[in-house]
Formats: structure tokens, C-alpha cells, sequence
């Protein structure tokens, strides 16, 4: 079944950037359920990476994955995602089509295990430099539980004022946060710019 709200148009983003053969990521595997979607738009030839800091987060993934048979197109690597660039082989490095971050905490887990600013934006300079041309970053972050609102607004101003040279912004939706509404961004590489 097809994802709705931010995550169904977090999605879409993706999937206009990913092709059969193409490299995605996905930052925060969770459930799987997002890896699984990124899986399916690579195909068998393609291949996608994901991590996670929670080994239970990554075991129930790798069951899903096996079920749907996509599992041996995933590698799934424990750790944070701030260390990507360490976690991923030298050659992915400008060649991923797609990386996906869906912040917060697991859901059905314990929700005292969130994603952080400071690990947060380690892991988006690192995925910079894993784009190939015209890849994008595409992110979901959630300003409603504890900690939240303080890493929505370090991303969105990170996104802002700080992205490095070559990150075009493509969207970032709501603009400015107001309540609890997940907020959805996505960047795109545009070397040379
Ligand atoms: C909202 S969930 C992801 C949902 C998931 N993509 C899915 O399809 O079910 C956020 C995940 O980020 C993970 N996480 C928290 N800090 C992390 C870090 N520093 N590096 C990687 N994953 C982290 C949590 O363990 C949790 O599984």
C-alpha cells in the first residue's frame, strides 16, 4: 500500500530521482518500511543501504525485507547515520540516487530513542557527498514529541542558511512550522552551482 501525507510525498520526491539499477539510501530503517519502498524502485538490479542505530529496528526490517524478496538487494548496516560515510563502501560516494531520512522515533519502540540535531545534520553533510548529480536528500522530520521541535528547526535552518555549495532547495513544506504537522524537505545536488 502506498505511503500517505509527508511520507507518501517524501516518496514520490524519492522516486523521481530513482530509476531499475539505481543506489538509494535510506538513513533511519526503522520498521523497513521505507527501505522497502526504496528497494522496490531500484529493482533487483539496483541497490540500497540503510541504517540504523537500533539493532531490533534493523532485525524486524531484515524480516520484512525477506518476505517482500528484497532482501538481497539491501545491505542494512548498525550504526549511526552520522557515521555513513564510514558505514558505506568508498564507491558509493557520488552515486546514490536517493537519500531518505524519516526522523523521530521507531514506531512501536521505545520513544526515548530519537534522532538528534547534532547526529542529524553530521548525517545530511554526509549524505552530500554520497549524491551523484541530481540526487536528492528527501526528508521527514516531526516537531511534535520531545525533541522534535529542536531538530525540525536545526534541520530547516540548516537546509536555509547553511547547505553546502551545489544543494539546490526544492521544497520545504510548511514553510515555517506552526503546531505538530510533519515537515517534509528535499534538496536536490546541482554540481557547479
Ligand atoms: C521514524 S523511525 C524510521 C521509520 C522507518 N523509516 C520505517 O519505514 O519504519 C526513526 C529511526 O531512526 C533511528 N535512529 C535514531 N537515531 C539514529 C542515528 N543516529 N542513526 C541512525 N538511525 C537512528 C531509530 O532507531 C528509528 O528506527
Amino acid at each position: 500500500m502506498a505511503a500517505r501525507g509527508a511520507v507518501g510525498r517524501a516518496h514520490r520526491a524519492a522516486a523521481a530521482c530513482l530509476y531499475p539499477g539505481a543506489w538509494a539510501v535510506d538513513a533511519t530503517v526503522g520498521n523497513g518500511h521505507d527501505t522497502l519502498f526504496l528497494a522496490r524502485e531500484v529493482g533487483p538490479q539496483g541497490r540500497v543501504d540503510g541504517v540504523d542505530s537500533q539493532a531490533a529496528a534493523l532485525a524486524g526490517a531484515r524480516r520484512r525485507l525477506e518476505t517482500a524478496g528484497a532482501l538481497e538487494r539491501v545491505r542494512l548496516h548498525h550504526g549511526g547515520h552520522e557515521d555513513l560515510l564510514r558505514l558505506l563502501p568508498d564507491e558509493a560516494r557520488g552515486r546514490v540516487g536517493a537519500v531518505l531520512f524519516n526522523l523521530g522515533y521507531l514506531p512501536g519502540g521505545d520513544k526515548a530513542v530519537i534522532t538528534r540535531a547534532e547526529t542529524t545534520l553530521a548525517a545530511l553533510e554526509a549524505a552530500v557527498a554520497l549524491l551523484a548529480p541530481e540526487g536528492r536528500i528527501v526528508l521527514v522530520a516531526y516537531p511534535g514529541h520531545p525533541g522534535g521541535a529542536e531538530e525540525c528547526e536545526a534541520v530547516m535552518h540548516w537546509a536555509r542558511s547553511r547547505r553546502p555549495e551545489g544543494l539546490a532547495l526544492l521544497e520545504l513544506d510548511p514553510p515555517d512550522q506552526s503546531g505538530a504537522a510533519p515537515r517534509l524537505l528535499v534538496l536536490e545536488s546541482r554540481p557547479g552551482t
